[in-house]
C-alpha cells in the first residue's frame, strides 16, 4: 500500500502527525505499508510557487492512496487565483479523477450535547452525503470577469453531462444498497436545466437498483429539512456546489466538523483521504486541534482503497473507546470530560489501537 501524505497548511502537519502514527501502529502490526510526503497548498507554492507541483503530481499518480490534511492559510488570500492554496485541491481532485466524494456525517452517542440542535433531533444521525467533485460549476467553461457595456460581468457554467451524472449515481445507488437502501436525489430542477439533466438521468440509473428507494429534493428545501429532521435522510447524492454547501450544514448536525472524515474516489476506489474541516490557521502550532478526523479517514482508506475491513473497523472502535472514557479537545469539551490537546488524543487513540 503507496500512500502519499500531503500534511499542507495550518493544524494539517500536526493531525498529519497522529494519523500517521496511526498507520505505523498498523504497519508494525503486518500490513504493508509505505509512506511518502509530499507537499500541496499553501506550502507548496512558498517552496515551488505552485499549490500542486510537478513532483508532487507525480507522487500522487504513483501512489495507491492520499492521505490529505488541510490547505489555505490568510497570508495567501492576495495571491491571483491560480497560485491559491485551494487551487492545490481543485487540481489534484481534477488529475486523480476523484469524481466521488464521500462525506459521511456521523453522531457519535457520546457527543450528542456537542450538537447546536435538539439532542432528539440528532440522536443516532447517520448520514452520507454522495458528492460529485471533479465538474459542475466548479470546473465548468466558459469562466471569467470582464468588461461589457462599459462595466465588469463575472459568469461561470453550470455543465453536468450525462456520463457524469450516472457514474456519481452509480455510486450513490451501490452506497446506499450497503447501508439502509435510501437515496435522496438533491438538485434545483425547477429553474435549472443542467439540474433537470441530473434529476433524469439519475431517475433512470434507478431502473438498475429496484431495492434502492429514491427520492428526489430541492436544494433548497434539502437544507431546510437537514435542520428540521436530519434523520430522515440515509444517503444523499448532489452536484459539486450544493454538495459543498449541504456537507458542512450536515457536519455541523453532529457538533463538531473536527470528527468528520471524508473520502475523494476515481472508478477504481483510489482514492484521496482529508479531514472534512480546513486548516484552521487560527489554532494552528497550539496542540489544540482534534485529529480524530484525520484519524478517521485513515480509516475510510483503508476501508474503500485497501479493502481492509477489519484494520478500519479496529481504528474506528478506538476512536470510540477514546470518546467513552472522555478524552475530548478542546472543539468537543464539555463539563465533566478530560481535556486533551492533538497530541494526547493521538496517543489515546494509539493505547486503544
Ligand atoms: C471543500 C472545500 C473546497 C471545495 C475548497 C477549499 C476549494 O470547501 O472541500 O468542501 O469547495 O470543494
Ligand atoms: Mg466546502
Amino acid at each position: 500500500m503507496k500512500i502519499a501524505v500531503l500534511a499542507g497548511d495550518g493544524i494539517g502537519p500536526e493531525i498529519i502527525t497522529q494519523g500517521v502514527r496511526v498507520l505505523t501502529a498498523l504497519k508494525s502490526d503486518g500490513l504493508k505499508i509505505e509512506l511518502e510526503s509530499g507537499l500541496l497548498g499553501g506550502c507548496a507554492v512558498d517552496s515551488a510557487a505552485d499549490p500542486f507541483p510537478e513532483v508532487t503530481c507525480k507522487l500522487v499518480n504513483e501512489a495507491d492512496a492520499v492521505l490529505l490534511g488541510a490547505v489555505g492559510g490568510p497570508q495567501y488570500d492576495a495571491l491571483p487565483r491560480s497560485k491559491r492554496p485551494e487551487q492545490g485541491l481543485l487540481r489534484i481532485r481534477k488529475a486523480l479523477n476523484l469524481f466521488a466524494n464521500l462525506r459521511p456525517a456521523i453522531l457519535y452517542p457520546e457527543l450528542a450535547n456537542a450538537s447546536t440542535l435538539k439532542p432528539e433531533v440528532v440522536a443516532g444521525l447517520d448520514i452520507m452525503i454522495v458528492r460529485e467533485l471533479t465538474g459542475d460549476i466548479y470546473f465548468g467553461e466558459p469562466r471569467g470577469i470582464e468588461q461589457r457595456d462599459n462595466q465588469r460581468v463575472g459568469y461561470n457554467t453550470m455543465i453536468y453531462s450525462e456520463t457524469e451524472i450516472r457514474r456519481i449515481a452509480h455510486v450513490a445507488f451501490q452506497t446506499a444498497r450497503k447501508r439502509n437502501r435510501k437515496l435522496c436525489s438533491v438538485d434545483k430542477m425547477n429553474v435549472l436545466e443542467c439540474t433537470q439533466l441530473w434529476r433524469d438521468v439519475v431517475t433512470e440509473t434507478a431502473n438498475e437498483y429496484p431495492d434502492v428507494t429514491l427520492s428526489h429534493m430541492l436544494v433548497d428545501n434539502a437544507a431546510m429539512q437537514l435542520i428540521r429532521d436530519p434523520k430522515q435522510f440515509d444517503v444523499m447524492v448532489t452536484g459539486n456546489m450544493f454538495g459543498d454547501i449541504l456537507s458542512d450544514e450536515a457536519s455541523m448536525l453532529t457538533g463538531s466538523i473536527g470528527m468528520l472524515p471524508s473520502a475523494s474516489l476515481d472508478q477504481n476506489n483510489k482514492g484521496l483521504f482529508e479531514p472534512s474541516h480546513g486548516s484552521a490557521p487560527d489554532i494552528a502550532g497550539k496542540n489544540v486541534a482534534n485529529p480524530l478526523a484525520t484519524i478517521l479517514s485513515v480509516a475510510m482508506m483503508l476501508r474503500y482503497t485497501f479493502n481492509q475491513e477489519e484494520a478500519a473497523l479496529r481504528i474506528e472502535n478506538s476512536v470510540k473507546k477514546v470518546l467513552s472514557k472522555n478524552y475530548r479537545t478542546r472543539d468537543i469539551f464539555g463539563q465533566g470530560m478530560t481535556l486533551v490537546g492533538t497530541i494526547e488524543m493521538g496517543d489515546a487513540v494509539l493505547e486503544a489501537l
